[in-house]
């Protein structure tokens, strides 16, 4: 019988490039989500059986123990930006990591690779990064063999940042930026998954790794790389933190006065207050070097998929060389 994994939150961004390489390497793959209808797409990573999206509630003990029995490893890519109703913060990221650790412990579970983020800290300026660490705190407590894997921003195809002002630069003729100094650290979802990938497969030590790619930018220089690539000039403007904040408020109000049927993907509070410090590799943090993994630039992989943000989408090259055939 091949080995099982379960991967909570793995239709996810980050978790289905995990139950892909997983299914590569032979492995069935337990996908635990909130609407299994709604990940079916995972069913063809591997072969017929062998990746299932399954019902799992992760605030309930029952609901996990369901999903965690039987599995040879577990990985939580389950996060959340709310802060409202039952699945906020503190109970996604605090208290559901904790839960996942103590079952798969008590289970047997061999490995468990638990993904929190960068700025993950007791004194962090927002939420997210506060109840990150009280979810890595509770993961060591109950599971000491853990891995923990802190990410920077991600990119990759279906990324939310890249893809979301590029949505915008396709748009508008400005581009507002909060915190536009901010540094960042963008890395490749595949790395993230590989990384991910060799803490299952107990390739990794235990213990706690910051995930950097091999360039930190500012955010204003991130969205300068990113027009650059597809194709369009725009005016970049950092926002006073003040604007931003009424904004930000007025967009989270919304979201709130609708108990959510709006949701705030402009910016929420909290992110703006995350944006408030760094976000890039620790010195002296153990990262891609001990994991022995290579991480690729974004100049290799940005083109890839932001050409639907360019003038002519896909079409862009064929009409540059079309111009020249005029000129000739
Ligand atoms: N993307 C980044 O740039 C980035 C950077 C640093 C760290 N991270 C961390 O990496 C992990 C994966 O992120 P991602 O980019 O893959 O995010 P994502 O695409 O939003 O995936 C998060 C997953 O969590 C699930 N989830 C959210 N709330 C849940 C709840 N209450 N109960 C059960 N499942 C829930 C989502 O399921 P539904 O589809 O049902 O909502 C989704 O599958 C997260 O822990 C995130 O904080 C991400």
């Amino acid at each position: 019988m091949s080995k099982l994994v379960t991967i909570f939150g793995g239709a996810g961004f980050v978790g289905r490039y995990i139950a892909r390489r997983m299914a590569k390497e032979g492995w069935r793959v337990r996908v635990a989500v909130r609407r299994p209808n709604e990940a079916l797409f995972v069913k063809p990573y591997g072969v017929p059986g062998q990746v299932e999206p399954v019902f799992c509630n992760i605030r309930d003990d029952a609901s996990v123990r369901a999903v965690t029995r039987g599995a040879d490893a577990v990985v939580n890519c389950v996060g959340t930006f709310s802060r409202g109703g039952k699945n906020n913060f503190a109970a996604v990221q605090a208290e559901a990591p904790g839960r996942i650790a103590r079952i798969a412990a008590e289970e047997g579970v061999a490995s468990l690779v638990h993904i929190s983020a960068i700025g993950a800290a007791s004194d962090a300026p927002s939420i997210y990064g506060r109840t990150k660490a009280e979810g890595e705190a509770a993961v060591k407590a109950a599971f000491p063999a853990a891995v923990i894997l802190r990410p920077s921003v991600i990119f990759g195809n279906e990324d939310g940042f890249f893809n979301k002002f590029g949505a915008m630069a396709a748009l508008s003729p400005i581009l507002p930026l909060a915190k536009a100094e901010t540094r960042l650290q963008p890395v490749h979802v595949e790395d993230v998954a590989q990384a991910a990938v060799k803490g299952i497969l107990g390739q990794a030590e235990a213990g706690t790794y910051e995930l950097g790619g091999p360039d930190a930018a500012s955010f204003r220089d991130l969205m300068g790389k990113m027009l650059g690539v597809i194709r369009r000039r725009r005016l970049v403007l950092n926002v006073p933190t003040v604007l931003m904040k009424v904004l930000a408020f007025g967009a989270d109000m919304v979201e709130a006065v609708t108990l959510g049927l709006v949701t705030n993907k402009l910016i929420t509070r909290d992110q703006l207050n995350s944006l408030g410090v760094d976000n890039v590799v620790a010195p002296g943090a153990k990262g891609f070097k001990e994991l022995g993994i290579t991480p690729a630039t974004m100049d290799a992989v940005l083109p890839e998929y932001l050409w639907r943000f360019r003038p002519s989408g896909q079409f862009d090259a064929i009409k540059a060389s079309a111009k020249n055939l005029k000129k000739a």
